[in-house]
């Protein structure tokens, strides 16, 4: 009787036993990295009930992050203003603009402004942005230019693989504490010596203190 089947496709069987999972959790896996919204958030920018323009206000007039959104080094979330620091300025500037009417009647006892939100993370992910700050992660490393924006764009995908790419090796991408709302800061083009410890450990720009950005499950997943 001819031979049909070489002598090697009895192995067959216990060959594709052990390759065939390999293959499905690498595929899943290429599938879960590739199509997480690596990039389908990006470019996300809603209306707004009021036209705010950061190009002007955080730009032209040079106002700081943290004047308006004051939370933001010491609490996970960064607060946006209410109408009431607005209308510290514009009481008297521009007062009777029509572009302003929705915030005037909101500070005069209406209902707080409904901004739309831009950047959002689904409820299983946790996000700190005190604990960033204190690391010496800027504001634009994760939100661009505010500063040029008329309208908030998201411009990062804020995904995990995102994420996991600043944890695995932050040290290039932090600047001194002070300058983390200076939008015109470049980490890529800053001139200071990068710090480590003695174990390699990633330390802040200063060189005194050891930072941990967690890369398992439940650092983020609380
Ligand atoms: C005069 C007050 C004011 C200043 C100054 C200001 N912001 Fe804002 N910011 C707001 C308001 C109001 C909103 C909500 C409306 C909007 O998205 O434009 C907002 C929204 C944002 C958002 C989007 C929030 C979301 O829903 O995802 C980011 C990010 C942001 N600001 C960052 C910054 C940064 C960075 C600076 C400094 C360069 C800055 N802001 C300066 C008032 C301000
Ligand atoms: C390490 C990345 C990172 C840095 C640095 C960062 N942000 Fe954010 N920001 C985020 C993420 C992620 C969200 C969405 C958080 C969520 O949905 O829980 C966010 C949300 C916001 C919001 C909406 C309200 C909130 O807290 O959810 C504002 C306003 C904001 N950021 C302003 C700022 C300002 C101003 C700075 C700098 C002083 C800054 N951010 C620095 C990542 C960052
Ligand atoms: C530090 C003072 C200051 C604060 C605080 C401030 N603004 Fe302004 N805003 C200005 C100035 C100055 C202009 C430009 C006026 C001009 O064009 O002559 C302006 C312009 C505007 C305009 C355009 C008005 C028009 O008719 O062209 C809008 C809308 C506006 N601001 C909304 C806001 C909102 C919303 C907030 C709070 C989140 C805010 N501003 C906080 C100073 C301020
Ligand atoms: C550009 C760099 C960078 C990016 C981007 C970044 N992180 Fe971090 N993250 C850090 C650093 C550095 C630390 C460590 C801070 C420390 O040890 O003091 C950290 C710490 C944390 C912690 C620990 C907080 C705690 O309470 O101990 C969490 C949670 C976290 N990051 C979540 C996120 C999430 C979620 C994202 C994406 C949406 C993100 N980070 C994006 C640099 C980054
Ligand atoms: C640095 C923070 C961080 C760490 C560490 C992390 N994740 Fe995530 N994870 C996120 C963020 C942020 C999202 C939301 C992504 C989005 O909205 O695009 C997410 C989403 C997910 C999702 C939902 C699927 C998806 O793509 O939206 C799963 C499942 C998940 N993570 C599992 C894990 C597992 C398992 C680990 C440990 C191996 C882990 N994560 C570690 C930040 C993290």
């Amino acid at each position: 009787m001819a031979v049909i089947f070489p002598r090697w496709t009895n192995h067959l069987p216990t060959v594709l036993a052990a390759v065939v999972p390999l293959a499905a959790v690498v595929v899943t896996g290429a599938i879960w990295y590739w199509f997480s919204p690596w990039f389908t958030d990006v470019g996300y920018q809603p209306e707004q009930p009021v036209a705010f323009s950061h190009r002007l206000h955080a730009g032209e007039l040079g106002m700081d992050c943290r004047y308006c959104h004051n939370t933001v080094e010491r609490a996970a979330t960064a607060a946006v203003p209410p109408a009431a620091t607005c209308m510290n300025c514009h009481k008297v500037v521009k007062a009777d603009s029509p572009l302003l009417k929705p915030l005037v009647a909101s500070f005069e006892g209406g209902e707080e402004l409904a901004w739309s939100r831009v950047h959002l993370l689904p409820d299983h992910a946790y996000f700190d942005h005190s604990v960033h700050l204190a690391a010496g992660v800027g504001c634009n490393q994760c939100h661009g230019r505010i500063d040029q924006m008329e309208r908030v764009t998201q411009e990062q995908p804020l995904s995990m693989s995102w994420c996991l790419d600043c944890h695995r090796d932050p040290v290039g991408k932090l600047r001194p504490r002070e300058q983390v709302a200076n939008m015109a800061w470049d980490v890529t083009t800053a001139d200071y010596t990068r710090k480590a410890d003695e174990q390699g450990a990633p330390m802040d720009v200063s060189g005194t203190r050891t930072l941990a950005p967690p890369n398992h499950c439940s650092g983020c997943h609380r």
